[in-house]
């Protein structure tokens, strides 16, 4: 079964208009003079500057963009909030939800991330949904419990029909932006358990087609070691995605 392969960039709370500019088009000029694959691009860039990126790749095929967040309601009385119909009006395909940065620091659990995840489904956003254990959790050899509950928490509670637009990441938190990548063994006994899990809970054909991320310091030295593993079918990845060398490395690694 051939998965979607994806490379994925997070870029986070980085740069302004005129270096995202920058970066997409050296990003899409890579892809175009350096890479015939299948693997899709997406971009993962700050609200203000989804619209500006969107119509600089909107001609280039494989490339997509994704917004970092999104609130669950429809639209109303929430200041400072951006929406699921906003992003669609931008040219957005994509939303990552469920970042451990946004678990962490801004206290999103599954019971949120379940009500994001149907709403941007409504809107036809496909979802990147991320996943991983703290240090403290490997350590205690709670990996497996701990990306178990939040998996089944945050997607269990869908249709088998939407399993087409959603792409898991697991990310462990211990290697976020440390520089301390998983093993690809290490990722790869995850990546296989959670997609058993899917599995058992729908069908083997949905969990075959899911495609399933790797983040956590992917870079250049290390994405093909990762990629070559065989639930591993891409990276989500935040520094290297800041560089478009790296990151267009990331992807002709696929
Ligand atoms: P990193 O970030 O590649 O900088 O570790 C990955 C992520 O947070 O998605």
């Amino acid at each position: 079964m051939s998965r979607q392969q994806i490379a994925a960039g997070n870029w986070k709370m980085n740069l302004n208009l005129i270096d995202a500019e920058k970066l997409t088009r050296e990003v899409v000029d890579m892809r175009s003079d350096e890479y015939r694959g299948e693997a899709i691009t997406i971009l993962g860039v700050p609200f203000p500057f989804l619209g500006n990126v969107a119509r600089l790749v909107k001609d280039t095929p494989g490339v997509y963009i994704a917004a970092q967040n999104m609130h669950q309601a429809t639209s109303g009385a929430y200041t400072g909030e951006v929406s699921a119909d906003m992003l669609v009006s931008l040219g957005v395909t994509h939303v990552i939800l469920g970042h451990s940065e946004r678990r962490a620091y801004f206290g999103e659990d599954e019971a949120l991330l379940a009500q994001k995840v149907d709403q941007a489904l409504a809107h036809g956003l496909k979802v990147i949904y991320c996943l991983g254990e703290q240090l403290e959790d490997r350590d205690a050899g709670h990996t497996l419990d701990v990306v178990k509950k939040q998996l089944a928490g945050g997607l269990f509670h869908l249709g088998a029909e939407a399993w087409a637009n959603i792409t898991v990441a697991y990310e462990p938190v211990w290697a976020i932006g440390t520089g301390r990548t998983a093993s690809p063994e290490q990722a790869q006994e995850v990546h296989d358990f959670l997609r058993n899990e899917i599995k058992s809970a729908y069908q083997g054909a949905i969990a075959e087609a899911c495609p399933i991320l790797y983040g956590g310091s992917v870079k250049p030295s290390n994405a093909e070691s990762l990629f070559a593993q065989p639930d591993i079918d891409g990276g989500l990845v935040g520094g290297a995605s800041l560089k478009s060398r790296d990151f267009t490395e990331i992807l002709k690694a696929l």
